[in-house]
């Protein structure tokens, strides 16, 4: 992308949506970035209602259409989306949407990637794992998305100290917390690094 032009994100989210919500906060008076869109592939999602507080366009899209290039790739073209950030959505990202937005997709993880990641560890999964392990120290990787769940390349990770007594919901909150705190900063400054070597 040209240096100069303004980033437009959708956020691709599953569930709740607070990670969506803080980002939308940050970005709100932002000059050079803006959320357009929020995509669900869950038609109860909460966070179809984050979009709706914000006043930004939202779209649900049932797992029947995402092997149609041809129905999804005109809904972010609409909205002129030039950056996707998956904030707790729960599917594998097609290859043909991976080719289309290459190096422009971010993912946040809530664990030390490469411990705790791959096919089914989301959400509960994962803080059940570390606890089972007795890890004292887990935390949140943010990487770009390639064809391979939880592999593309790190762009920031920040540990999150844990008791021994901690529940897999006292994990899944500290993590949480840790994840609101950084997410959109790194967002900004991965959008405004690609623009640097644009
Ligand atoms: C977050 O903890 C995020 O890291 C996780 O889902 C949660 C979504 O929370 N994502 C994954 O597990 C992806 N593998 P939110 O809906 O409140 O933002």
């Amino acid at each position: 992308m040209p240096s100069g032009d303004k980033a437009r994100i959708a956020i691709f989210a599953s569930g709740g949506g607070s990670n969506a919500d803080k980002i939308c906060a940050y970005f709100e008076t932002h000059p050079d970035i803006s959320v357009e869109l929020i995509v669900s592939n869950k038609a109860e999602a909460g966070v179809l209602k984050v979009a709706d507080r914000h006043g930004i366009e939202s779209v649900y899209i049932s797992k029947k259409y995402w092997q149609h290039p041809e129905i999804i790739l005109p809904v972010l073209e609409t909205s002129e989306i030039t950056h996707i950030v998956l904030a707790g959505f729960l599917s594998l990202i097609p290859d043909w949407l991976i080719k289309a937005y290459k190096g422009r997709i971010i993912n946040i993880h809530p664990a030390l990637l490469p411990n705790y990641g791959g096919k089914g560890m989301y959400g509960h999964h994962v803080h059940e794992a570390v606890k089972k392990s007795g890890d004292l120290i887990s935390g949140i990787t943010i990487h770009e998305v390639n064809e391979h769940y939880d592999e593309g390349k790190v762009i920031f990770r920040k540990e999150v100290e844990l008791e021994a007594m901690d529940t897999p919901e006292e994990i899944a909150r500290k993590v949480l917390q840790v994840e609101h705190m950084y997410f959109a900063q790194v967002i900004e400054g991965w959008i405004n690094s690609q623009h640097e070597h644009a």
